[in-house]
């Protein structure tokens, strides 16, 4: 028996990959990718390595392009927001772990996967939907639903029987659970789980506080094609170049950040502090571009589906034709946002003052408040007078029925 880990390389993940070898008695091969989480990966392979895996089962590999260019870009074609307000940050990172840590399973020819998510959360549900969407017999294995290493200290004692390493700022309780990559870091758990207690600034590690930030805005152009921002300030980019370029323009003027009490999929409320910098520019700038070149028809239709779209992600759902059906019809809609916005990022906000387009569709002959040659006025009375025929039938009916 062989599985395939998604292996951070951390205390707990380590617990889980001696656990695997004891309880399971199998053969772990360690996958570990770098998403733009911003840790070292090399410590990861020293410690699987101490941890008694075999160097050809040991994958460590950097994600962070795939993940910017396949995920993150076709969501933010919809202007993804999960209950109004969240930008899926931990979201849409799980589905690519879990294809390749399906892949791997049958390179390797492993007959299981394992992953680090609780039994409470969402990312459980994410990381095994996707798993059994892209192989219907795979096995999974999901230790915290199963040993009994449910605290602290127990966990501590299991990693020290095992002569797993402890990093001493790990041996006490973390103040609260992390997940990080490219487009967000989260913080959930712990001293935040009071939501009427405010988040203090050492839970933020992405940004500076709007009150910190400089008292002069920056100005920064994006320019998009077909609905993907590709160059900023006319300098082109890479999809993970650009996003963290975004990251670092957004988090200094603390653009991003965002506390949130939200519904997971399993039924509970729990509250969340977010910090996604260069999204949040990007979600401005993409809604910019998108002002001047979708006609109306288009854009009203993408915004009535963008809720549903953005809670299959939330839930798991990456992989499933209903998804597959409403990307389809979302980047058919970007196939003329072409263009370039001008924001002003200033003290926790992205403004968008300027947008240009080959393919705007605004026009200043149309709209002017100055007198034109290609708009009748007069059209206008019999536009509204056919709307308005129902509503007086209708007053005129209750008025004397
Ligand atoms: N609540 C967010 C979500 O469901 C963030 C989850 C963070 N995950 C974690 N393992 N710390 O997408
Ligand atoms: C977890 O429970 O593993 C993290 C939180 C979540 O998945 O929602």
């Amino acid at each position: 028996k062989k599985v395939v880990l998604a292996y951070s390389g951390g205390l707990d993940t380590s617990v889980i990959l001696k656990w695997l070898q004891e309880a399971y008695g199998c053969e772990v091969v360690t996958f570990t990718a770098d998403l733009g989480q911003g840790e070292e990966l090399e410590p990861a392979r020293r410690k699987a390595e101490m941890l008694g895996i075999k160097p050809e089962n040991i994958y460590i590999e950097d994600l962070r392009e795939d993940f910017v260019r396949d995920y993150v870009f076709p969501m933010f074609r919809a202007n993804a927001l999960y209950e109004g307000l969240y930008l899926l940050g931990t979201s849409i990172a799980r589905p690519l772990i879990s294809r390749r840590q399906i892949e791997i399973a049958r390179e390797t020819g492993a007959d299981a996967v394992a992953h680090g998510a609780t039994g409470k959360g969402n990312d459980q549900v994410r990381f095994e939907l996707a798993y059994y969407a892209l192989n219907p017999d795979i096995r999974v294995i999901a230790p915290w639903r199963e040993w009994d290493l449910n605290s602290r200290t127990k966990l501590i004692d299991f990693a020290e029987k095992h002569q797993i390493p402890i990093a001493k700022d790990k041996r006490g309780e973390a103040p609260f659970s992390v997940d990080a990559n490219l487009l967000h870091i989260s913080a959930e758990g712990k001293v935040l789980e009071d939501p009427w207690e405010e988040p203090q600034e050492y839970v933020y590690s992405r940004s500076v506080s709007p009150e910190e930030a400089p008292d002069q805005p920056t100005y920064i152009e994006i320019e998009f094609e077909t609905g993907d921002p590709v160059a900023i300030d006319g300098q082109r980019l890479s999809p993970a170049a650009l996003l963290t370029e975004l990251n670092r323009l957004g988090g200094a003027n603390g653009i991003g950040r965002l506390d949130l009490v939200e519904n997971r999929f399993v039924g509970m409320k729990s509250r969340g502090v977010y910090e996604t910098p260069g999204g949040t520019v990007l979600l401005a700038a993409h809604r910019g571009i998108e002002q001047l070149t979708l006609d109306r028809g288009a854009a009203h239709l993408k915004d009535e589906v963008m809720p549903r779209y953005a809670e299959l992600i939330y839930n798991g759902f990456w992989y499933s034709p209903e998804r597959e059906m409403l990307q389809a019809l979302i980047d058919r809609s970007q196939e003329h946002v072409n263009g370039t916005v001008r924001l002003k990022l200033y003290k926790g906000s992205a403004t968008v003052v300027g947008r240009k387009s080959p393919d705007s569709l605004y026009s200043l002959a149309h709209v002017t408040f100055e007198e034109d040659a290609v708009y009748d006025q007069r059209d206008a009375e019999g536009f509204i007078k056919l709307n308005a025929l129902r509503l007086r039938l209708l007053k005129r009916g209750q008025e004397h029925g």
